[in-house]
């Protein structure tokens, strides 16, 4: 008996999958489709998938050609199950030539032609796009342009700068359709505006964009007062739009698994949290606000919300300029400490003590898709790894995405108050001397 495999997402099924699959069917007598797993998708920096994987393979299993379904898990895979299956045969789309010759040890591997004008890609964009706009005092994208073409249904259309030539350039250099120095007119026709520009200026165009009922992204801080930060939340809600902050941190997906495992007990009771950065790595010398809020994003996503006091100390230069700031958060049962080095060398590291062990994120770990944790009576360090591409900000684009077609009205991955609560903070820490 000659078995064939082949594998695909096959999402919102198309006749080019049916088609695939039917000619991977004739050229065996039994025929396996793996049908690839929403984790391994996310893994590999595939985020445009609509369908479940429930439903992907139910419209698998409709064609009637499938002798059997399996899941695509993990990269590497497919050798697993070439041997599990004993499989004679790999069948590809020609999208793919090449790319599995790798395989021909193990079995033989045929591309097939791909069916012309039909992709799962094409049929999502002929759906709702949602157009994105820029407030930007530079030139240079940070990602916002780069990062939005892996997420489906995302365009950046334009670009807002009070600066003409400023405006110009950042539209020529990304190739966007228009540029703009009126705001109000900047702001029509858009869906989302994405503020990029100098911190003091921030508020107030999301305030004015908020006011135009767009959702918006801005860089944080949003402001350096709480109290200004909790009117532009209001207006939000009443609004009914999101007012999201870029802390990517808190969309990775390993952070998201760190602070699960910590919470459900690996460590034991948290004792510390210590986050250092040197400002000179996080993400090419960021200022200081918005360096020491991710790590304020990260305290408060492992400790909570009950912070009961803040400390800072620092040391100058001659000049009176910051070099290296040391700032304590008091917890009930714990201790937070943050450390930046101004314009010293600290080594980037994020380590979580626990009364039963301790886990640490080396080297930048605000890009974090690594962390390990020595548990105490156990004698190996056990590794927690997951990819993730780009520098995140794609993963915080596909869950607006989530909360707009869903129509909610708070983000979902960092909450109001929790912002408020880090503003509070960072508040504390510009009084220092
Ligand atoms: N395929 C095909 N002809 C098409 C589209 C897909 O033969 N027009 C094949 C692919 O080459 C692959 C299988 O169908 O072997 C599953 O492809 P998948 O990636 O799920 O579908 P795409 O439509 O290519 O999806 P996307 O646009 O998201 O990449």
């Amino acid at each position: 008996m000659k078995k064939v495999i082949t594998y695909g997402t096959f999402d919102l099924f198309h006749r080019g999958h049916y088609n695939i699959i039917k000619r991977a069917k004739a050229l065996g007598d039994y025929l396996i489709v793996g049908v690839t797993s929403e984790s391994y998708d996310i893994e590999r920096g595939k985020l445009n998938v609509r369908d479940s994987l429930i439903k992907r393979i139910e419209n698998v299993r409709k064609t009637g050609l499938a002798d059997e379904i399996i899941i695509e898990e993990y990269q590497g895979q497919k050798i697993n199950d070439i041997i599990k299956y004993n499989i004679d045969l790999l069948v590809v789309g020609s999208d793919w030539r090449g790319k599995f010759d790798y395989l021909k040890n193990y079995c033989d591997v045929m591309y097939l032609e791909r069916t012309k004008n039909i992709s799962s890609t094409k049929i999502r964009s002929e759906g709702t796009i949602f157009n994105i706009g820029v407030v930007t005092d530079d030139i240079n994208d940070n990602g916002i342009v780069s990062e939005t073409k892996f997420v489906s249904g995302l365009h950046v259309e334009r670009v807002y700068s009070d600066e003409p030539d400023v405006a110009e350039a950042f539209r020529d250099k990304y190739e966007l359709d228009s540029c703009w120095t009126d705001y109000d007119e900047f702001l029509s026709d858009l869906d989302i505006v994405y503020i990029k520009c100098s911190q003091k200026l921030r508020a107030d165009y999301i305030e004015r964009a908020i006011e135009q009922n767009k959702y918006v992204i801005s860089d944080t801080p949003m402001t350096l007062s709480p109290e200004r930060l909790q009117e532009l939340f209001d207006k939000a809600k009443e609004h009914q739009v999101v007012l999201v902050e870029r802390l990517t941190l808190v969309y990775l997906r390993a952070f998201n698994q760190l602070v699960w495992h910590v919470h459900s007990n690996l460590v034991g009771d948290i004792i510390s949290v210590k986050c250092a950065i040197c400002q000179d790595d996080f993400e090419g010398g960021k200022s200081f606000n918005e360096t020491v809020s991710h790590a304020i994003g990260a305290i408060i996503k492992l400790l909570g919300r009950e912070c009961l006091d803040v400390s800072t100390n620092a040391v100058t230069d001659a000049q009176g300029n910051f070099v290296y700031d040391v700032i304590t958060m008091k917890y009930k049962n714990a201790l937070a400490s943050i450390e930046i080095g101004s314009t010293v060398d600290v080594e980037d590291e994020l380590v979580i003590i626990g009364s039963g062990g301790r886990v640490t994120i080396p080297n930048d770990w605000w890009n974090t898709g690594y962390f390990e944790a020595k548990i105490e009576g156990n004698e190996f360090l056990k590794r927690y790894s997951f990819n993730f591409e780009g520098n995140g900000l794609r993963y915080l684009l596909q869950e607006l995405l989530i909360m707009i077609r869903d129509k909610r009205t708070e983000c979902t991955r960092l909450f109001y108050d929790e912002s408020l609560l880090l503003s509070e903070i960072l508040k504390r820490i510009n009084q220092r001397g």
